[in-house]
């Protein structure tokens, strides 16, 4: 087969191109990669005005009443350098939360924007956790802008379980590499 056979070539050329510009491939073991620490702190508002977090989902659901398996709330809280909320703000963390069957444990799926000290751009994490036991982590499955190729793993902490006025700390435990940095 003509055409086949002129594919394969062009392959072959573009490697050898690759081979020797060296810069078209590298194995994943010459990867550099950087860690990466840092907390902040997700404020939710949830009385009017200002409201952070809504429920979407559930024939009785409500944001602090008891949960059922398929409740889900969406929420967009606001990101502060620290667990005052007069602390200047440093992102968004915008996802949702789904109770699963025993009312202690949820499903989160969330992306953060974050901007502060050398660093800006979004961290994708998703999490199954008990939510009474106040701690718990997140994997992080990736990023953008400065997180690109984001691995590691978030734990947030109830600072304040406060019905109006929550705080979470969120501690960032991140391994980035270079390549895209
Ligand atoms: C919602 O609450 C009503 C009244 O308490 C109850 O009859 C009903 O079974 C509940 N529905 C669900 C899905 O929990
Ligand atoms: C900040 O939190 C306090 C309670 O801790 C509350 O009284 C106040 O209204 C909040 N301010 C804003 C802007 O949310
Ligand atoms: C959730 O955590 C609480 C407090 O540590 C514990 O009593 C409960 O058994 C846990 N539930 C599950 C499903 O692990």
């Amino acid at each position: 087969m003509e055409r086949t056979h002129r594919t394969w070539k062009l392959i072959a050329f573009l490697s050898a191109l690759c081979l020797l510009s060296s810069g078209c491939w590298r194995p994943a073991s010459a990867m550099e990669m950087k860690a990466v620490h840092f907390t902040y702190y997700v404020h939710d508002t949830l009385v009017p005005p200002g409201v952070t977090t809504v429920v979407v989902a559930g024939a009785n659901a409500s944001l602090t009443g008891p949960s059922a398996l398929g409740d889900i709330s969406v929420f967009d809280s606001v990101l502060r350098k620290t667990a005052s909320n007069a602390s200047a703000q440093v992102g968004h963390s915008s996802g949702q939360l789904v109770s699963l069957n025993d009312p202690a444990e949820k499903l989160i799926i969330l992306v953060q924007d974050i901007t502060i000290s050398g660093y800006s751009g979004t961290i994708s994490a998703s999490g199954r956790f008990n939510f009474s036991t106040l701690s718990w982590e997140l994997g992080v499955s990736s990023g953008t802008a400065s997180f690109r190729g984001a691995m590691g793993y978030l734990r947030p902490t109830i600072v304040a379980l406060d019905p109006v006025f929550p705080v979470v700390k969120y501690e960032a435990n991140l391994i980035l590499p270079k390549f895209w940095n």
